[in-house]
């Protein structure tokens, strides 16, 4: 801390100001006998020079001296020597100048005839209040590099442990999908879909990070449905179906308790919603379903058309997006679907590196 230094460097210095040389004398004399090293300086505009380019503890400078002012010196530095105390010498018949001169920031006066004893405890108490501020000022400024760096390591802590949150939920994701070639990728192909619809429908980066985890987590139900329905090569019985839809309630059971993904859980819970209300498992329509899940559900759809299932090929990105446009005005968000149609190049083009299944 620069001022730390310059407090210390300036410590023991005292400037005496005074146009008549036997006042500094008797003043430098009573200083220097209290083991106060002292400069004297009778004219007021070289003072003023000194204090411009030197660090006095304390001042004491006669208030009327020819041409400039112990006023007008205050004045003209106060901003630049913020840790030096000024003491006002004024006559008899000045107080109120020396009234004046506290008023404005000195931190005592003395009056002519000078006390010397007067002059020796003024001094030593400026000396004094200085070391206690500097103090406090060190204090303060030492307890607000620990509140940061405290801060700062809290942070850090908190940012590693989401990054751990989001690892293990990520392996969870993979494990889970490791299961079944065919679904292998499908959550990462989602949550990339996903996060470049919501970019491109406008969201907020915050929001597209959000939808992004969003779709990484929207199958994470399916940890709790039986695996050989998961990965029977054929269609679906109607029992069966009905196991498989209740991996959303499953996924909001599953993430309610960490608090990091409580505003990803109606999109977890709502992503088989339709538009059209012919969704599951509350049967929402429209707006009634919430935005982040609207745009899982687009992402979704697209991704598992255009990826291989055991009991059908995959869709052309043409095709698909030609059905997914065909239940435009009934399944999805239109205004969604209208994003991808735009922009299916980029996505298709962002999608390519996640691994597709065999
Ligand atoms: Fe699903
Ligand atoms: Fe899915």
């Amino acid at each position: 801390m620069e001022w730390e230094t310059e407090a210390a460097r300036s410590a023991a210095r005292v400037l005496i100001i005074d146009d008549d040389p036997a006042v500094l004398e008797l003043v430098r004399r009573a200083l220097e006998r209290r083991g106060i090293p002292c400069e004297c300086q009778s004219d007021a505009h070289k003072a003023l020079a000194e204090l411009r380019h030197r660090d006095y503890a304390v001042v004491l400078t006669d208030i009327r001296m020819p041409g400039i002012s112990g006023i007008d010196i205050y004045r003209r530095v106060r901003h630049s020597c913020p840790h030096t105390y000024f003491i006002a010498i004024t006559g008899v018949a000045d107080t109120e100048v020396a009234i004046e001169a506290l008023k404005l920031g000195f931190f005592d006066y003395l009056l002519k005839p000078l006390n010397l004893d007067e002059v020796v405890l003024s001094v030593e108490r400026a000396f004094e209040e200085r070391r206690l501020k500097l103090e406090l000022r060190a204090y303060q400024e030492e307890l607000e590099a620990k509140v940061l760096r405290r801060t700062e390591e809290l942070i850090d802590r908190s940012r590693q442990l989401r990054q751990l949150l989001l690892n293990t939920i990520q392996t969870l994701v993979f494990t889970l999908e490791a299961k079944d070639k065919f679904t292998e990728g499908h959550s990462r192909r989602v949550s990339d879909i996903a996060a470049y619809l919501a970019e491109r429908l406008g969201l907020s980066q915050t929001a597209v990070r959000r939808v992004e985890l969003a779709g990484l987590l929207h199958d994470i139900g399916k940890v709790g449905i039986r695996d050989q329905i998961l990965s029977l090569p054929r269609r679906l019985t109607k029992d069966e179906m009905e196991h498989v839809r209740t991996h959303p309630q499953v996924g909001a059971r599953i993430l309610g308790p960490v608090s990091e993904f409580q505003d990803l859980i109606p999109a977890v819970l709502c992503h088989h919603e339709r538009y059209d209300g012919s969704g599951y498992p509350q049967g929402l329509r429209g707006e009634a379903i919430p935005l982040y899940a609207r745009i899982v559900a687009v992402a979704d759809a697209y991704e598992a058309m255009t990826s291989r299932r055991p009991y059908r090929e995959a869709l052309p990105p043409d095709v698909a997006l030609a059905q997914l446009k065909n239940g435009t005005r009934s399944s999805f968000d239109p205004q969604v679907v209208e994003v991808l149609e735009r922009w299916q190049g980029e996505v298709e083009e962002r999608i390519r590196h996640v691994q597709s299944p065999a």
